[in-house]
């Protein structure tokens, strides 16, 4: 049963409509119905008197607080089928429920691989029964994520999947990846990159320099995916199927991408937070939760990130949400697995861009949120009228301790375990519940 919510007083931020000003939002049957600004500013009416004799509506006071459509997430692991000791689909969608992300796109790379229609229409059946907020799957480009032979797209398309990746692997035939990037166009779905060229990475755990060499450790070069984002740039050119980077970590794909970008390729890409806030540095002590892959990189590497996020470059923001078991993580640096659990502090560590002065609100929630969901395809990232209510409702002053103890999703690997950040969500709306996170404190 949906119960019907007044949002009083927030602060609505939604680039769809371009609204940045204070307002009400009314939801009935978990959508939004009824759009109120308190000025008409951004352009938007100030529509007629909003609907509130209902008896048995909830008010949510959200005064000094940001509204926020729910962030879209397209790039995450939710380990079901086949690593549920990792995560599953209810522990996953609950962790990114209380990141304020209300739609996911999860990653093939589970057990079996989903690559085909049966594991995919499982993904969406457990989601169902289970799941806190909409997951979308991305197919498999590859039988097994083998990179040998393509599986079956239009099947997997028709069973529900939005997007096609061998995340976790790269596919390294381009005569494979060429005929994927012509079912991309054929189908129009987005093609998701994992740029490694794996045999200039093979072996490697770090990025390659002098920390790498310091610490004992193979280094993966920038070229490994440096190589790859350029391969792929050319196919998609090539082909003009929809091409789209992945975890984006190097100076070099940033500027590849800008490049391909200013001739017209078909190319979207995306970041995550760790790429953008912390550097190869926090390996140090050979702290196995800042392994990650592609590895973190330099400051040089950082700052590139951020310029690409500022000028359009990169188009999205991504968790890469990979959660994996303690004792994984315990074992030593050069078997522990790759992979940071994203979905608690991602909103968190994105905020410190705006806070920065780097991005405008409205640009984050554009690369959190509508971005991605237009990239996808899907109907989300959005607060226009007649849309699921699916919303984050942010306190942007608030402060709070990382501890990943604390985490809903069974994931704790995190390198920002003790971070001090500012600005969470206390409230998320997802298929008409309301979550208010302020309650557990
Ligand atoms: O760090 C990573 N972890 N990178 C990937 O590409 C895969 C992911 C995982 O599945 O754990």
């Amino acid at each position: 049963m949906h119960s019907d919510i007044l949002i009083k007083n927030g602060h609505i931020i939604d680039p769809s409509q371009d609204i940045d000003v204070v307002g009400d939002i009314l939801i009935e049957n978990g959508k939004i119905i009824e759009l109120r600004v308190k000025s008409s500013e951004s352009g938007v009416k100030d529509n007629s008197k909003l609907k509130t004799q209902n008896s048995k509506l909830k008010i949510i006071d959200a005064t000094g607080l940001s509204v926020l459509p729910g962030l879209v997430d397209m790039h995450v692991h939710l380990r079901e089928p086949g690593f549920d000791y990792k995560e599953t689909i209810k522990t996953g969608t609950m962790a990114a429920v209380k990141g304020g992300i209300t739609s996911v796109c999860c990653m093939p790379n589970t057990n079996p691989v989903n690559d085909n229609e049966t594991v995919t229409e499982f993904i969406l059946r457990k989601t169902y029964a289970e799941g806190a907020c909409y997951v979308y799957p991305v197919g498999a480009i590859t039988k097994g994520q083998k990179g040998e032979e393509l599986a079956e797209m239009g099947m997997m398309k028709d069973a529900g999947c939005v997007a096609f990746s061998d995340d976790g692997r790269p596919v390294m035939s381009s005569l494979i990846m060429r005929r994927a990037l012509e079912y991309s166009k054929a189908f129009n779905v987005p093609v998701i990159s994992h740029c490694e060229d794996m045999n200039l990475s093979e072996g490697g755990v770090v990025n390659e320099g002098r920390l790498s060499a310091q610490m004992g450790l193979k280094g993966i070069p920038s070229a490994s995916e440096d190589v790859m984002v350029a391969r792929d740039i050319i196919l998609a050119e090539l082909t003009g199927g929809r091409l789209h980077i992945a975890h984006v970590s190097t100076e070099g794909s940033v500027r590849l991408i800008r490049q391909a970008k200013e001739r017209g390729v078909n190319v979207t890409a995306e970041t995550c937070p760790h790429y953008f806030t912390i550097t190869e540095d926090s390996v140090k002590g050979y702290n196995t939760n800042a392994k990650v892959n592609p590895p973190l990189r330099t400051q040089k590497d950082v700052e590139a990130i951020i310029k690409g996020l500022k000028d359009g470059t990169i188009d999205a923001i991504a968790t890469d949400h990979a959660p994996h078991h303690r004792d994984e993580k315990l074992q030593e640096f050069d078997k522990a697995p790759s992979g940071i659990s994203g979905f608690e502090t991602a909103l968190s560590l994105s905020l410190r861009l705006v806070y920065e002065g780097i991005l405008t609100m409205s640009q984050l929630v554009e690369k959190m949120a509508l971005v991605p969901a237009r990239i996808l395809g899907i109907d989300a990232g959005t607060l226009k009228v007649g849309f699921d209510a699916d919303i984050a409702i942010v306190d942007m002053n608030k402060e709070f301790k990382v501890e990943s103890e604390k985490f809903l999703s069974k994931g704790k690997n995190t390198p920002f375990e003790g971070w001090t950040l500012k600005g969470m969500p206390v409230i998320t709306i997802c298929k008409g519940k309301v979550y208010d996170w302020r309650i557990d404190e």
